[in-house]
């Protein structure tokens, strides 16, 4: 399926919710329109709101309550973003110079407070306390994975399982959020809504073990973000943690070091390490592993085109380039 047939099947709700974001930005303060609206022009694949409008359709809703959820997602989206490149000092988002590259760190921490929340002022108007459960515990485990991830910074020795609690946390999280607050919103029985949620969470693994391979294999270009900004930060990832665990001596020893100290010094050498020693490969198995547990998850919806998209949706993850 291709990426443009996905976003077609839910055309007119995607560019009203589009229109919704851009609507919902206002603020008497000018500096925050314009860090806001910076961040949000400069696009981005809109894939959290499409699996809330994905999800909403294919249970059939009625009304126009996705719209507003679809963004608020993408707001909650948004915010995690400004703050994410704060702390990982990458100056390069969406095509573009980050906003704390643009205007520093101050406004950047202080705008993503704002749009966080204006997505609960958006999410009291959905009058669901379901919704404000789900949304409201998916944001602290996110900032709590964005933390655990931060004290594993310049640490060769952390596990795969800890990678895995991280990855669920920071990333997982919201697309969970997203299919399963759909879920709720479309009134799916309890059956549909635990499925709809586990398709969330396995599309988001897979996503971010795709983004953790493209930051060694793909290009600034094709991303939008700089290559390498991982180790850039010393972030044991999974692609130089399994390079540790089968490479040779000499390989482990410098991952090991390009670890502790962050850098790009090693850059090149290392983009050829993970490939070699089939980490790159491992990373993107499990990547797939995930997209069909993703997929089977969706045996319980009715036939329909949305429903082909959510399968879509779930294939791009790990096909994707940017
Ligand atoms: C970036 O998410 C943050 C991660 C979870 C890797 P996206 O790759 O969805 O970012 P945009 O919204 O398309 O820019
Ligand atoms: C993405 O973190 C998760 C959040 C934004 C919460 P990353 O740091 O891995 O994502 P990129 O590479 O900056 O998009
Ligand atoms: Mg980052
Ligand atoms: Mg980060």
């Amino acid at each position: 399926m291709k990426v443009q047939q996905i976003y077609d099947t839910v055309a007119d709700d995607f560019g009203l919710v589009n229109q919704l974001i851009f609507d919902r930005l206002s603020s008497h303060v000018p500096l925050v329109e314009k860090i806001a609206q910076y961040i949000v022009e400069s696009g981005g694949k809109r894939m959290r709101p499409l699996l809330v409008l994905l999800t909403a359709r294919a249970l059939k809703h009625r009304g126009e309550d996705h719209l507003k959820l679809a963004a608020v997602i993408e707001f909650l989206h948004t915010a995690t973003l400004l703050h994410d490149d704060v702390v990982d000092t990458s100056d390069l988002r969406r095509g573009r110079a980050t906003a704390n590259a643009r205007w520093g760190n101050a406004p950047s921490v202080l705008v993503g407070d704002f749009l966080y929340s204006r997505a609960f002022q958006m999410m009291v108007e959905l009058d669901s306390m379901a919704i404000m459960n789900v949304l409201s515990s998916a944001t602290a485990v996110i900032a709590e994975g964005e933390v655990l991830q931060l004290m594993n910074v310049k640490n060769p020795d952390i596990s795969e399982a800890n990678y895995m609690d991280v990855i669920r946390s920071k990333t997982a999280m919201l697309f969970q959020a997203a299919s399963h607050s759909g879920a709720i919103l479309s009134g799916a029985d309890e059956h549909t809504e635990a499925a709809l949620r586990d398709y969330g969470l396995h599309l988001g693994l897979a996503f971010q073990l795709v983004d953790d391979v493209l930051d060694y294999r793909s290009s600034a270009e094709a991303m939008g973000k700089n290559v390498g900004d991982d180790l850039a930060e010393g972030k044991p990832t999974l692609p130089l943690l399994k390079a540790m665990e089968h490479g040779n001596e000499e390989e482990r020893q410098l991952i090991r070091r390009a670890i502790r100290q962050g850098g790009l010094d090693q850059l090149e050498r290392i983009c050829g390490i993970v490939e070699t020693t089939g980490a790159l490969d491992y990373t993107m198995q499990l990547a797939k592993d995930h997209v069909d547990k993703a997929k089977s998850c969706l045996t319980c919806l009715p036939e329909s085109p949305h429903r082909e998209s959510l399968f879509g949706l779930a294939e791009l993850a790990v096909a994707r380039s940017a």
